[in-house]
């Protein structure tokens, strides 16, 4: 599938290798349908459609990445995009570290995206793309919150959890995928932090690392299908795109 006449200078690395448990049971995750097309290929089109990106790696669960190099064989991309599939591991930075461990030395940023969030817009994409390209070298895509956020102690099931504080909420952010890097300061990032020490997504290491991290405004529609009320909202975002945008 590789030019390698062709210079590859941004890529997407999307971790795809989660269960979705708190999806209910069944297809891991990303392999699960929205409007007929696996959640996986429709967060593969969402990066393609950035016109930066030029090569796609995707960390298939560790013992399915044969069923998801034919899925993804069966729902081709343009030209364009170079895809590659990988195992991933037994947690989300384990799978993030070995999809950049597949990337080629031409690759100089990267963005990483959730499998489970399959509608965020290309402008969104591109955004975050055109933020490290003018030179920071940690891009995050969030949105401000409409919920206040109370921080707890937390207490087993069926105990009443004490509130120990409340953060301002203007000063917050809901933080979405794609995120992106420059990607030596990710590798060396993934490199020093050691897994389990808290970090839910790539900033969070990059910060660890002292590297500025900065925000450009996220979408509504980059939200992660998480519960079974996100799979309804979600097939009703892809209803209107093909309704009235074409999309497929
Ligand atoms: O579990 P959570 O919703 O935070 O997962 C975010 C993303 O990380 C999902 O796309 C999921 O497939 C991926 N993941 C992974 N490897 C794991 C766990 C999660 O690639 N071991």
């Amino acid at each position: 599938m590789s030019d390698p006449s062709r210079p590859v200078r941004t890529a997407a690395v999307i971790p795809a290798a989660g269960r979705g448990v708190r999806l209910g049971p069944g297809t891991p995750k990303a392999l699960r349908t929205l409007g007929g097309t696996p959640m996986l290929v429709h967060a593969v089109r969402a990066m393609a459609a950035s016109r930066a990106v030029s090569l796609i790696v995707v960390v298939a669960p560790p013992d399915g990445a044969a069923e998801v190099g034919r899925l993804l064989h069966e729902h081709p991309l343009a030209e364009r995009t170079d895809l590659v599939v990988v195992p991933g591991g037994q947690t989300r930075q384990e799978s993030v570290q070995l999809g950049l461990a597949a990337l080629p030395d031409t690759i100089e940023v990267v963005l990483v995206h959730d499998a489970a969030r399959p509608l965020v817009p290309a402008d969104t994409v591109d955004a975050v793309v055109a933020a490290v390209r003018a030179g920071a070298p940690a891009v995050v895509p969030a949105l401000p919150l409409a919920d206040t956020v109370k921080q707890v102690e937390p207490q087993p099931p069926g105990t009443p959890e004490p509130v120990v504080g409340t953060p301002e909420r203007a000063l917050l952010r809901a933080v979405q995928t794609p995120q992106g890097f420059d990607l030596a300061t990710l590798r060396k990032a993934h490199d020093i932090v050691v897994e389990g020490e808290g970090a839910t997504d790539d900033a969070g290491l990059v910060e660890r690392l002292g590297s500025p991290v900065v925000v450009v405004p996220g979408h509504e529609e980059a939200f992660k299908v998480t519960r079974p009320l996100d799979l309804v909202l979600a097939e009703a975002v892809l209803a209107r795109r093909r309704a009235t945008d074409g999309y497929v």
